[in-house]
Parts: C-alpha cells; structure tokens; sequence
C-alpha cells in the first residue's frame, strides 16, 4: 500500500495487519515513541474537524513524528495555487499527506503529483480511516469482525461507502437501511460487493426497516453531511424512521451501537441510546488515534520491507 485513498488498496490481510497494529499500539504505545523519530505529515483540512484534527496530529506526535496543521478551510487549495503545486511543494518537506477534502479527485490529484503517502482523512465519497477504527471496535467488544452483522442506518453516505468497503475484506455482513434515493454509492458498493464475493461477505442496501431484525451492531451518522447547507428539519420527515432510538435499538437485538461522530441529539441518534448502555461511540473516537498511529507506521515506517 502506498497511499490510502480509498480502502481499496488494501486485501484482507492488510486490514486485519492495521487492525492489530493499532491494538497492539494502544496496549503498549511506549513500544512505539521512536518508530517516526524526525518525519512529519501535512494535515490538508479544507473542512472542520475534532476527531480527524486532533488524532492524526496526536499520532504523528506519539510515533516521535510532527504533524504540521494546514488550514485550507478558506478555499485555498487549488485556487491560491493548484493543487498538484501544493504537492510538489509539501514532498519536498514532508513525508505524508494526510488529506480532508471536499472532492475524492483532489486526493487523486495529490497522490498522482505529489511523491510522498496521501492518507484519505474524509472526502466526499470515503472515509477508510473511520472504518478500520470502527472495524477495530467492533473486535475489541464483540471478539472479531467476520461474520458479524452490523445495519448501518440513514444516509448513505461516504461512512456508509467505507463500512461496506472495509466490511467486504473483513467478512462483515453490512446492509445499508436508507430511504429510498438516499442509499450508499452504486459503483462503491458494486466494487465492494466483489470483494466481498471472495472474503464471505454479505453487503445490501434497503429502506425496508421490518428486515431489522437480528443486527449485532447498529450504526448511524447524520444525515445532512459536511458541506450540504440543507437543515436537518428540512430531512427530517424522511430520515425519521431511520432514527436510532430505544425502541429500534431493542426490537434489533443489537448489542453495540456506533456512531462516527459528530451526532446530532435527537435527530439520527437519541440522548437515551447515545449515553446508553451499548454505544461505544467514545471507544469509537479513541480508535481513531491507534488507527491513525498504525496507519502511519505502515506508510511512513522507512525500516519496512
Ligand atoms: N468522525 C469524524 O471524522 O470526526 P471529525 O469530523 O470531528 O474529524
């Protein structure tokens, strides 16, 4: 894996090697204070973020690295000057790009111009680092990932994309429950679908919520995503249904429930299952810094292979 763009680049061996990495790292992380001593990533921001933000500079931080924050929330990237510039001018200095962006080709662009790793950190179609973090809570509570069923619910958006795509390699059962017109990407789950064919994976999509039924895990985000200006009163009426509430959460027989955060209190998620006994959305949150710390280890590591 040179880059990670869209989870993609990845085999089933290489999730399940990020995936302990990252465990191993947060049980021992004085192991690994060294690993990155001298390297540094440019963390591109052209949207808002806490979890993201703060993980990856913290990772860099705890692998003996630097992460140099760039705030390109004002629109400058590609317009102050292109995007491909931006690339070769940070490769000169740094040894990753870890990139939130508006659009995936953006990414695409960086990583073609650029010469150092570019880590997805959102884009409008994916999130992989959000998902091996999640894939990696859903082993350390329920004991694996393969075989475990996990219902995401609501808008079909880039964490839906990355929970089917991560959870076709991982052997997950995924079904995306959206309402109609509001499902995950046609040719993304096309693609995961394939993959899952070879690793015993079960992906679907439906707007029939009387299938929810029998789910180890269910999951949801908002469903207004970063950058679309529509108010979530506006979605309401729709998405409502797909609300998880206590009454969902107990006719599923789930027994952990997600979120990526950040949630929206009563509208995709209520108070009572979100401060509940089976969210693990926090434990979720944490994930995110062992991921991006093992991320970063197997893209930048300069002893492997
Ligand atoms: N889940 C997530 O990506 O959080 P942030 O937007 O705060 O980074």
């Amino acid at each position: 894996m040179q880059h990670l763009l869209t989870g993609f680049e990845l085999d089933q061996d290489g999730y399940h090697q990020i995936i302990s990495l990252a465990q191993s790292m947060k049980a021992q992380p004085k192991e690994y204070r060294r690993l990155l001593d001298g390297m540094s990533a440019a963390l591109m921001f052209e949207k808002p973020s806490l979890r993201t933000r703060t993980t990856f500079e913290l990772a860099m931080f705890n692998l003996g690295g630097h992460g140099v924050y760039l705030d390109l929330g004002k629109g400058d990237l590609g317009v102050r000057e292109s995007v491909a510039d931006y690339a070769r001018n940070l490769s000169r200095w740094v040894d990753c790009l870890v990139g939130r962006v508006f659009k995936q080709t953006t990414l695409e662009e960086l990583a073609a111009t650029g010469s150092v790793p570019v880590i997805n950190a959102l884009s409008d179609i994916y999130h992989p680092a959000q998902a091996m973090a999640d894939y990696m809570t859903v082993k350390e509570h329920l004991g694996k990932v393969e075989g475990v069923k996990l219902a995401y619910l609501g808008d079909g958006n880039n964490v839906a994309n990355s929970l089917l795509v991560a959870g076709a390699f991982l052997g997950a059962h995924v079904t995306c429950f959206c309402p109609l017109n509001c499902g995950p990407d046609v040719q993304v789950f096309n693609k995961a679908k394939e993959q899952a064919a070879k690793y015993g994976a079960k992906l679907d999509v439906t707007d029939d919520l009387s299938l929810l039924k029998d789910y180890d895990v269910l999951y949801t985000d908002t469903w207004v995503s970063m950058g679309d200006d529509t108010p979530l009163e506006a979605v309401k009426k729709v998405f409502m249904p797909y609300q998880i509430n206590e009454e969902l959460v107990k006719s599923s027989n789930a027994s952990l429930v997600m979120h990526c955060l950040p949630a929206h209190r009563g509208y995709e998620i209520t108070d009572a299952v979100m401060d509940g006994e089976k969210s693990v959305v926090f434990d979720e949150a944490e994930n995110r810094l062992h991921i991006h710390m093992a991320l970063l280890a197997t893209l930048l590591n300069p002893n492997r292979g």
